[in-house]
């Protein structure tokens, strides 16, 4: 099988070169190799490799930023996934795609599953749904991965911040009207390779089959505020820390350029029952993830 990776310096993108390699022939792109946004050039870049399968990781994840260069949020999250759609259904290629919990408002307050209507609330979530939508468009070989919150202690998020901050400051004070299904960037990464691997070599009927929507995120929820603590509890270097409170705070209290979701936790039955796969809790996956700290 050959797979094209794109986005591989990234969260997600940087655990699947791990967990892909031995899966058979990988190329691993990342903006230099290709660079999304310049649309034009991608049909050319796809037809010199012609892989059997495209996983796309790569997005324009900058969420606040988005407000203000939504053209370049809106070519590398709407129009390259359209693209790629559509030069795979050309090449006879599966797609892979991850998209976002930000495609919905929040207002439900129960975990969202892929028939709830999507309402993005600001532009990452309004290009990300676009994306998705192109990807559908071109019934194609396709899986769309929503997920939420990812993490990954080798890079800038949530939790490494968190560990930052407990390290500088003796009160925190964290959000705790923002509740989401926080995602282990390795256990997305893990799995992607273990649907692939039961693809094998018809991998594209096999995908095009299943083809797509599905939520795959850590199981539960829980809010910034508890993720928060539990973070500082499974930090296996607590005698770094200084922190001596941790406070919840309003989402209010810290102004951003863009709107989040105040409950975007996924329900992710859809995907265990059709994939036949038992999901880690957000709670399970973040115990394993600060053992490597
Ligand atoms: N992070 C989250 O909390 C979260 C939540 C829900 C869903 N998701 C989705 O999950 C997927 C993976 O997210 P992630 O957390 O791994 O994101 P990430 O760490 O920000 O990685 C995104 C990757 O895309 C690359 N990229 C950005 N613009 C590009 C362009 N113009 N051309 C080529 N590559 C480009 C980035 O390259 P550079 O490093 O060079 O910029 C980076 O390697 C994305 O689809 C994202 O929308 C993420």
């Amino acid at each position: 099988m050959r797979i094209l990776l794109l986005g591989k310096n990234g969260q997600v993108g940087s655990e699947l070169q791990l967990t892909l390699a031995p899966l058979g022939e990988l190329i691993a792109w990342d903006i230099r190799e290709l660079d999304l946004s310049q649309t034009a050039r991608i049909r050319d870049s796809l037809w010199n490799v012609q892989p059997d399968v495209i996983v796309n990781p790569a997005a324009y994840t900058a969420v606040d930023r988005a407000e203000k260069e939504p053209d370049l949020a809106r070519a590398v999250n709407a129009e390259a996934p359209r693209v790629l759609a559509e030069v795979a259904v050309e090449m006879g290629a599966a797609l892979i795609h991850f998209s976002t919990d930000y495609v919905f408002d929040g207002s439900k307050g129960k975990p969202y599953a892929e028939e709830d209507a999507p309402n993005p609330i600001n532009v990452y979530g309004r290009t990300k749904l676009d994306g998705e939508r192109a990807v559908q468009q071109t019934e194609g070989a396709y899986l769309i991965l929503r997920t939420s919150w990812v993490y990954s202690l080798r890079y800038d998020s949530f939790p490494t911040r968190v560990l930052g901050w407990a390290r500088r400051q003796e009160v925190m004070r964290i959000v705790e009207d923002q509740v989401g299904s926080p995602t282990w960037s390795r256990m997305l990464a893990e799995l992607t390779a273990e649907l692939l691997s039961d693809a094998g070599m018809s991998v594209f009927d096999w995908i095009e089959e299943r083809s797509g929507v599905y939520h795959l995120a850590g199981l539960g929820e829980v809010s910034r505020f508890e993720w928060a603590k539990a973070v500082l509890n499974f930090d296996p270097k607590k005698d770094e820390q200084i922190v001596r409170e941790i406070q919840p705070a309003r989402s209010d209290e810290f102004p951003a350029p863009a709107r989040r979701p105040a409950y975007s936790a996924l329900n992710c039955g859809h995907f265990t029952d059709l994939f036949g796969r038992q999901l880690p809790t957000w709670k399970e996956s973040l115990q394993l993830a600060m053992e490597e700290i």
